[in-house]
């Protein structure tokens, strides 16, 4: 068989190849480094995690070293609202308050009507994916008139999401709350500044509850921390077709 490359050109070859993993060790490296030496805009970071310690609520298993956890939980303070509806109180949000629920500061149920044992909050509307625009707007109204200060971060997650707190927070704690920000799975049709999709949750900073503005919310090597779907979806490559909307969505 004729060879297809001279000895020369194989060399080239074996050089461009050493050229291309060097690269990506020293751009990785330095990702590495940037996400561990990341300085914190609103407050210190080291500060939050040296300060004391109290157990998250008693949520973690005795013999786990819970102090970043517990510290973070006592400074970057995450109120949850949780949008459902009569119709999944009792299938689907009761289960967020017995799971992830527990660990925000505070969770509350949003509801178009209260229910009989008083769990969720009535917001006089209607129910329906159309009424979805105005069961959020009253949702938020009712957060900044009675918990504006009693948190720092506001989240939104649907009954059918899942948020892992602990991670929240430690994205959050690097940002702060006095500035006009929110993060999230940042969609772009519609409108020119894209859009957090609402499956995924996003949460707001305390200032961004008073206006909205869009943040990163990508981590230190540009992977999303916010996902739509449940996770296989977002594990198994290829499960999503190409053709599928949720790619002309994207960033
Ligand atoms: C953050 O806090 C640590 C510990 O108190 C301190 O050593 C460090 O200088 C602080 N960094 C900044 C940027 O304030
Ligand atoms: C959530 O759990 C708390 C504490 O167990 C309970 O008092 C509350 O009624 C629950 N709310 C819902 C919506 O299930």
């Amino acid at each position: 068989m004729a060879t297809l490359c001279s000895r020369s050109c194989l060399s080239f070859l074996f050089g461009v190849l050493i050229g291309i993993f060097s690269l990506y060790f020293i751009t990785n490296y330095f990702s590495f480094i940037r996400h561990f030496s990341l300085q914190p805009e609103g407050q210190n970071r080291s500060e939050v995690l040296a300060l004391g310690i109290q157990s998250e609520r008693g949520l973690i298993p005795s013999g786990v070293d819970s102090a970043m956890a517990d510290s973070l939980y006592r400074h970057v303070r995450v109120l949850c609202w949780v949008m459902t509806g009569p119709n999944t109180l009792q299938t689907k949000a009761k289960h967020v308050n017995a799971t992830w629920g527990r660990h925000c500061n505070t969770v509350l149920f949003m509801s178009s009507a209260q229910d009989s044992e008083g769990l969720s909050i009535g917001l006089g509307t209607g129910e329906g994916r159309d009424q979805l625009y105005w069961k959020t707007i009253r949702a938020f109204q009712y957060v900044h008139r009675h918990h504006l200060h009693s948190a720092d971060w506001f989240l939104k997650a649907d009954d059918d999401t899942f948020m892992v707190l602990g991670n929240l927070r430690w994205l959050l704690s690097a940002h702060s709350p006095d500035r006009p920000v929110y993060f999230g799975k940042r969609f772009k049709p519609y409108v020119k500044q894209g859009y957090m999709s609402g499956g995924a949750g996003y949460v707001l900073s305390r200032e961004a509850l008073r206006r909205f503005v869009a943040g990163d919310s990508r981590d230190s090597l540009s992977r999303e921390t916010f996902h739509p779907f449940i996770p296989e979806h977002h594990l198994i490559p290829g499960i999503l077709p190409k053709s599928f909307w949720y790619w002309s969505y994207c960033y």
